[in-house]
């Protein structure tokens, strides 16, 4: 079967050549957890997943780039104020998300790129940072797409960073296209302003195994995967009625039963991949014990140690007392 390329794709909707113009400003897009999570691709090249997803998005926590004309011969990237070595495997892929659209004319960019989630809260910054380079892109080569068409290409540089063009409840159709141009993100309209997200750091260290990666190892050896885009399904339609209803049990124990169904298939790839540390570990019983004792809260994890957790306003005062170093994010901001 002949599959398209990401340059075929994007070039569709390019115009045929590029004036590119340096940035006063720099373009925003905020951090995303997924509580229906995107694992397994069915296009490797574009991005294209096997299931939808829906997510969150972190309101202020997220990424920050401006691209300039570069006054060197060189390409730039500059990440949190530091030049990055050209070989850099960040670097890399944000020049290759550029080459996509500057429709190989000769024009060196220099591309800053900021990230206010702390390190420190082991917080992925691919799905911001590529969604926040799409708007970059957009606006230095004055192309004035909608979201949506940026939502898909943002896709291409990271899955999760369809997600991460929109504010609040993000649902990502997985679509049927070949060149995918129906995989794109879009905002739910319902708020949710009592919800809050902790994070639970257990390690900022680089993860062995990265999500792409890891999806690949999961979709090409687990058996147990088979069963994941059904249960990726049901979670959706779940999350969907507890949104609808702000019903908290039902968004928080499908999130929660979400995330280890899919660990569960990590878990059952070989070689085998499990994120978790014995600290993880420790803060889900800590989580399941304090939920047995009738506080309301809830986790979901991403392809790392750390985990988020979800809980109700009324709850801060006394999750927090239990996770005293624990960040509160409030993606609906605060009353
Ligand atoms: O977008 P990627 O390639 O970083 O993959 C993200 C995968 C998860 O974070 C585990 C799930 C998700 O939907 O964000």
């Amino acid at each position: 079967m002949l599959k398209f390329t990401k340059q075929q794709v994007v070039a569709e909707y390019l115009p045929a050549s590029v004036a590119p113009q340096s940035m006063d400003d720099f373009s925003f897009a905020p951090s995303n957890i997924a509580l229906c999570k995107y694992w397994g691709k069915r296009d490797a090249e574009l991005n294209l997943p096997i299931n939808s997803s829906l997510s969150v998005s972190l309101a202020h926590l997220g990424s920050k780039t401006r691209i300039l004309l570069a006054d060197g011969g060189q390409d730039e990237v500059l990440l949190n104020g530091e030049l990055l070595a050209p070989d850099n495997s960040f670097a890399t892929k944000v020049i290759a998300f550029i080459d996509m659209f500057r429709r190989g004319a000769d024009h060196p960019v220099r591309v800053e790129t900021e990230n206010n989630i702390p390190t420190a809260a082991g917080l992925a910054s691919s799905a911001s940072g590529f969604a926040a380079l799409m708007q970059a892109v957009d606006q230095f080569y004055g192309l004035q797409l909608d979201l949506s068409l940026q939502s898909a290409f943002a896709r291409m540089g990271s899955g999760s960073a369809s997600r991460s063009l929109f504010n609040g409840f993000v649902e990502w159709q997985m679509g049927q296209r070949e060149d995918g141009m129906d995989s794109i993100a879009a905002p739910l309209a319902a708020e949710w302003p009592d919800l809050r997200i902790g994070l639970i750091k257990v390690s900022t260290a680089q993860k062995p195994v990265d999500s792409r990666s890891g999806m690949n190892r999961t979709v090409a050896t687990a058996h147990l995967y088979q069963s994941w885009p059904m249960q990726a399904a049901a979670d959706l339609s779940r999350l969907h009625t507890a949104i609808e209803s702000r019903d908290f049990e039902l968004l928080g124990q499908t999130a929660e039963q979400n995330a280890l169904s899919m660990h569960a298939t990590m878990i059952a790839s070989w070689p085998p991949l499990l994120y978790w540390q014995a600290d993880s570990v420790t803060a889900m019983h800590k989580i399941w014990q304090l939920r047995a004792d009738g506080l309301g809260l809830y986790f979901t994890m991403d392809a790392g140690p750390n985990l988020k957790v979800l809980f109700s306003a009324a709850d801060e005062a006394a999750v927090c007392e239990q996770f005293p170093d624990m960040q509160v994010i409030a993606p609906f901001g605060r009353q």
